[in-house]
């Protein structure tokens, strides 16, 4: 089961809303994800799986007793995907994890350094601990930069959420200050904020994978 990491498009917005709500009691309108998705395409980003849903027994043709090398023939059915699950986006790829991101967009800022905002962050329960939110994150960080010029980037976190607390330490966030219930059940929230610097955060530099050995590489 491979997971890819991709731009966020407007047909993901549904099950971008379904993961939010899922994990996260901030919830939004689905045309404030389309908002953000028109308005910064670069800046969202979604982590999405296949699900294998053809039943096993139906993958192959029926062996009629051929050479036993023969490759037996695959049989694709038309399975449909499990009837309202918004997590899918199309038959059988679905969406574990995503991250909202815009830019500062008060028109009173107009004169100020451009500034990127993370509006929502989450990753499906059984997907979590792999790195996900950590890449999502930089994914978006980078395009930020890069494309829309931004300069730092902030976000609010409760002061509870220890997991997502963490993440953004480990991304090099600070807390530059504390605002007091700032959720709707009183919650304070730690505001965070990290200067961006395009050179620091090219997302090939985190890749965790094996290395190429080209030196075994047969000529
Ligand atoms: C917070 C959240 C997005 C993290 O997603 P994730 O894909 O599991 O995170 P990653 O695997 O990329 O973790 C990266 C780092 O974050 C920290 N971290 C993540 N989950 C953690 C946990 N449960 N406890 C402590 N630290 C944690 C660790 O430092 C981790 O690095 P490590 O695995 O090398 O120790 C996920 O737990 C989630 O969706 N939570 C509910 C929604 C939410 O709180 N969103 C954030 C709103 S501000």
């Amino acid at each position: 089961m491979g997971i890819t990491i991709r731009r966020a498009t407007i047909h993901d917005i549904q099950a971008m809303q379904n993961a939010n709500l899922h994990n996260l009691p901030e919830n939004y309108q689905l045309k404030y994800y389309m908002y953000h998705i028109l308005s910064w395409p670069q800046a969202s980003y979604v982590a999405t799986t296949y699900d294998d849903i053809t039943p096993e027994a139906d993958l192959y043709a029926e062996d009629d007793g051929k050479a036993e090398a023969e490759v037996p023939e695959i049989v694709t059915k038309d399975v449909e995907d499990p009837k309202g699950d918004t997590s899918y986006i199309d038959k059988g790829e679905k969406i574990v994890g995503y991250v909202l991101g815009k830019m500062d967009d008060d028109p009173d800022a107009q004169n100020r350094k451009a500034h990127g905002h993370i509006t929502s962050l989450s990753v499906m329960r059984t997907y979590r601990r792999m790195g996900l939110a950590e890449k999502l994150m930089r994914q978006s960080l980078y395009a930020m930069c890069e494309c829309y010029g931004a300069e730092s980037v902030m976000l609010h976190v409760r002061k509870s959420n220890r997991a997502a607390l963490n993440l953004y330490l480990a991304l090099e966030f600070t807390t530059s200050s504390v605002e007091h219930s700032y959720y709707q059940d009183g919650e304070d929230a730690n505001c965070m904020k990290l200067e961006l610097k395009l050179e620091d955060l090219v997302p090939s530099k985190f890749q965790k994978g094996v290395e190429d050995d080209f030196s075994q590489d047969l000529i």
